[in-house]
């Protein structure tokens, strides 16, 4: 292409170092990592267009700067109920403050990640989208709000904000946001398609699938070993694998049956147009385990039941609610039939079948070409009848050695061994969150560290739930693991939780703070792991002598220093 239009290249090389570049800040505020990567794309895209781009995470962002900004890309995520995601408290606190900088003439867009099953869905996004009007911010596009499959949604805004940063430069006679060009011989094309990611999965097969839960356990936590031969993957202790599940296909059977569609019929499965039958679309491509009220407001315009519609009438909230909890399709299908609808109409109501995220086991380091998980099958029953988790199911009962799954890596930098080996760390990890820190100690081990090690396990039974015990037990008697103490909730009467062994031993815990050890804690987030945070400030204020706002201030400072970290779900 550049051959044969020389003069066009000539012309862009000229201006670029004659015209004032245009700049464009663009920040993230990240939960798990998808708002850095789609925000790291758009930065691709800017750099590629000429234009300077500034790129950071909310943490580490200072409010007072956006002052000097003309362009400012917001990317957000929404955690819990409606709350911003962690790396951006400080950054919305202070936007919201009266220290908050006036912003007037800055343009501004916001890219929001929610999830539609939450009620307060993209709240984090819509705040932002607001305060930055208040302060005087002029939207250059209007916010949009993606659900849990955000590709095309975010395409689409990606092109808009393009689109419209391109207009206003041409409008200012710069010719800076022209688009990329591919390299002289496409280079740049036929590298990214090498690159296997979350849009590009890799088929990795199945090495190895365990129950490492003993008889006698009221768990089946599964240990996975997947090749990554050939694919050029790899990853770091605290990353995670995102593996795209299949549907149970005896589900999707029962509700094609339900619906009285025809497996067989061809659907298109994405905006490409791209066909598959029914059925495998429903196995591989559509979400069908979870109602979204969006979904349901959807499917009451082909149900000829009018007890959807009245169910989503206003004042029903809480029935809806009660409803949505728990249910699938299938359950919807039943409870709402007739429904006078072909599948291909149904179908595109539908949610992209997201992947799963599963916290790393393994050291790539130690195992080249693996990688290692444990996965904790959801099993319950719900509604009368047996439900299990779309993933974890799918890797109990219908995933064998030999088998494939299409698995990606996906970065945590957040959650991270300490860059010198010899930095004592403690690590928090019961149930399956212990897999991390597996990956973390076959780490230390491979290369040899010299830093102490500490790890806090949980389970139920210590006969049947001590995941990888013959493990840590090695590590022990070999020095990789410096000291171990476990909680076995349900050998005693009384329950003993990991936190209860760490207030136990809080003289030498808060010595090992206070020596410079990292602290890290995987697993559950709404019990576990808040209750381990109180215990740590516990902790920290016995032993420190300190009052209760110095302790919670000692425990933010560890998390400004990348000491205090985690990995929680
Ligand atoms: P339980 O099931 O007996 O309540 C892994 O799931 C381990 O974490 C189990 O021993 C479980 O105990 C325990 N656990 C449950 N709630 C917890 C909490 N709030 N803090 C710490 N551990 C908890």
């Amino acid at each position: 292409v550049a051959l044969q239009d020389p003069p066009a290249t000539a012309t862009l090389e000229q201006s670029n170092t004659q015209l004032k570049t245009q700049e464009v800040t663009i920040l993230f505020g990240s939960e798990t990592g998808n708002c850095q990567e789609l925000a790291e794309d758009m930065s691709k895209k800017l750099e590629e267009r000429n234009y300077e781009v500034t790129l950071s995470s909310m943490l580490e962002f200072k409010p007072r700067n956006l002052k000097k900004v003309e362009n400012l890309l917001v990317f957000v995520a929404t955690h819990g109920e409606g709350d911003p995601p962690e790396p951006g408290l400080s950054f919305f606190e202070t936007l919201n403050s009266r220290k908050a900088p006036k912003l007037d003439g800055m343009q501004f867009s916001v890219l929001s990640l929610g999830d539609l099953s939450y009620e307060f869905f993209c709240q984090a996004g819509k705040d932002i989208d607001k305060r930055l009007e208040e302060l005087g911010g002029e939207r250059l596009h209007a916010r949009v709000d993606c659900d849990v499959d955000f590709d095309e949604a975010a395409e689409e805004w990606f092109d808009g904000v393009l689109g419209i940063l391109n207009d206003r430069a041409e409008g200012s006679s710069s010719d800076l946001a022209t688009p990329p060009q591919l390299g002289q011989n496409g280079t740049s094309m036929q590298s990214e398609q090498l690159v296997y990611s979350r849009k590009n999965p890799f088929k990795a097969e199945i090495l190895e699938n365990l129950n490492l839960s003993g008889r006698g356990s009221n768990k089946e936590n599964r240990h996975l070993e997947l090749s990554l031969e050939d694919s050029n993957l790899e990853f770091e202790p605290g990353d995670s694998l995102g593996i795209y599940p299949e549907n149970d296909p005896t589900l999707v059977d029962m509700l094609i049956e339900e619906m009285n569609w025809d497996s067989q019929e061809l659907v298109s499965v994405n905006k490409q147009g791209d066909v598959r039958s029914l059925r495998d679309a429903l196995i591989g491509n559509f979400e069908i385990t979870v109602l979204t009220k969006p979904l349901l407001e959807k499917a009451a315009a082909f149900s000829a039941n009018n007890e959807l519609g009245q169910l989503l009438e206003e004042g029903r909230e809480d029935d809806l609610r009660d409803y949505i909890t728990g249910r699938d399709l299938l359950d919807l299908a039943k409870d709402f039939a007739p429904w006078e609808v072909p599948a291909n109409q149904f179908i595109t109501i539908l949610r992209k079948l997201p992947a799963r995220l599963y916290s790393i086991a393994s050291s790539y380091k130690a195992n080249p070409e693996e990688v290692h998980l444990t996965i904790g099958t959801v099993r319950y029953d719900a509604h009368g009848r047996d439900r299990t988790g779309v993933c974890s199911g799918q890797c109990a009962e219908r995933a064998e050695s030999g088998d494939y799954l299409p698995v990606y890596v996906h970065k945590n930098p957040n959650f991270k061994l300490p860059e010198d080996p010899d930095t004592p760390i403690i690590m928090i990890g019961p149930g399956t969150g212990a897999a991390p820190f597996r990956s973390f100690l076959e780490e230390r081990e491979e290369i040899g560290a010299e830093g102490q090690t500490w790890f806090f396990f949980g389970e139920q039974y210590f006969m049947s739930d001590f995941l990888y015990q013959v493990e840590w037990q090695r590590w022990l008697k070999e020095g990789v693991l410096t000291r171990m103490d476990v909680a076995f909730s349900r050998d005693n009467e009384e329950k003993v939780y990991v936190q209860h062994r760490m207030l136990e031993k809080s003289q030498d815990l808060f010595h090992w703070l206070q020596e410079g050890a990292v602290v890290y804690v995987c697993g559950d987030e709404k019990y576990m792991a808040s209750d381990v945070h109180d215990t740590l400030t516990t902790i920290i204020k016995q032993e420190g002598n300190m009052s209760d706002e110095e302790a919670v201030a000692y425990l933010e400072e560890l998390k400004l220093q990348k000491r205090y970290q985690r990995d929680v779900y």
